[in-house]
């Protein structure tokens, strides 16, 4: 899915992904991601509250959002005023006392620009790219983060010929293979009842696994 792609969902407001609200499995299972302060990776991150909630537990977010009216409406919607800098072609780091995001493509961020993670945290950003783009990507993310960092991966699936992703359906089976070498341990699960997917007549089950590199 090519970034323009986003940009223009951001740009007519068509983000129902943007919960608003803690997701419920971040909620229930925070203290997997080990003590803090970790250095949390939120790749592709939007806007989302559940940065505001790690940071209210004492991490640091890093995240990274391709479309910079959203690393931007993130700060102004919870009254922080970043400082900004330049960190590479393309990439602009919006950083206040707890949360830093990276405005840039996820595949320019090499380790040297967003500094140690020892944490993930992935809500709909797999299920965001299509199925030959996901290999490369988990790749990355792997060579972003600390060995034996912990993560939550919380993903869609669901049965559809009719339904057109973005998010895409990715199953259990996938996420080992994505994750070989890595405990991957399904920890919850339950209905989704998204507007687009209730509109399609789809049942979609969000699932949340626990991921230790
Ligand atoms: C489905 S949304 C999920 C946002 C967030 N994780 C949430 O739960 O609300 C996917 C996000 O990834 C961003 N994105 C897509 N491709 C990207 C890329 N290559 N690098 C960084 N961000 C990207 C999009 O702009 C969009 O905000």
């Amino acid at each position: 899915m090519e970034i323009d792609f986003w940009a223009q969902r951001w740009k007519e407001g068509r983000i129902g992904f943007h919960e608003g609200k803690t997701n419920v499995f971040l909620g229930r299972h925070v203290e997997r991601l080990g003590s803090p302060p970790r250095r949390v990776l939120v790749p592709l991150c939007g806007k989302t509250e559940d940065m505001a909630f790690l940071a209210s537990r004492g991490h640091h977010v890093v995240g990274v959002e391709a479309v910079e009216d959203a690393v931007k409406a993130f700060f102004a919607e919870h009254e922080l005023s970043p400082a900004v800098r330049e960190v590479g072609e393309h990439i602009r780091a919006y950083s206040s006392e707890r949360v830093t995001l990276f405005a840039g493509d996820v595949f320019a961020c090499t380790q040297s620009i967003v500094g140690e993670v020892d944490a993930l945290y992935d809500r709909a950003a797999l299920v965001a790219l299509s199925s030959d783009v996901r290999p490369r990507y988990v790749a990355h993310l792997r060579t972003l983060l600390a060995p034996r960092s912990k993560g939550l991966l919380v993903t869609f699936d669901y049965t559809s010929s009719s339904f057109d992703p973005p998010p895409y359906p990715v199953s259990e089976d996938e996420i080992r293979r994505l994750y070989a070498g890595a405990s991957v341990t399904a920890i919850d699960e339950g209905p989704f009842d998204g507007p687009r997917f209730r509109e399609a007549g789809v049942t979609a089950t969000e699932r949340c696994y626990a991921i230790e590199l």
